[in-house]
């Protein structure tokens, strides 16, 4: 699966102490591209629970999810992921 995921920022965001989890003691980043709390794992990703491998998906602001056309990606291309 390939998911769309528009980011606006064009800097860093620097971790505070009080990014870490209370409870668990620890930070939990966001890989999905989902989250509401973006760099920051909210518990979005478990609506990609039954993405299948070859679709590539775009979710909006509601969490409604829609099917795209593949997108060409570099690794597609030359077999690189970088
Ligand atoms: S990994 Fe993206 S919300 Fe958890």
């Amino acid at each position: 699966m390939t998911r769309l995921v528009e980011l606006e920022a064009n800097g860093p965001r620097k971790l505070e102490p009080s990014d870490i989890d209370d409870e668990k003691g620890d930070v939990a980043v966001c890989q999905c591209g989902l989250s509401a709390s973006f760099p920051f794992c909210d518990g979005s990703h478990r609506r990609t629970g039954d993405e299948e491998e070859a679709t590539t998906y775009v979710y909006d602001d509601d969490g409604e999810r829609s099917v795209v056309e593949r997108v060409v990606t570099r690794e597609d291309v030359d077999g690189s992921d970088e």
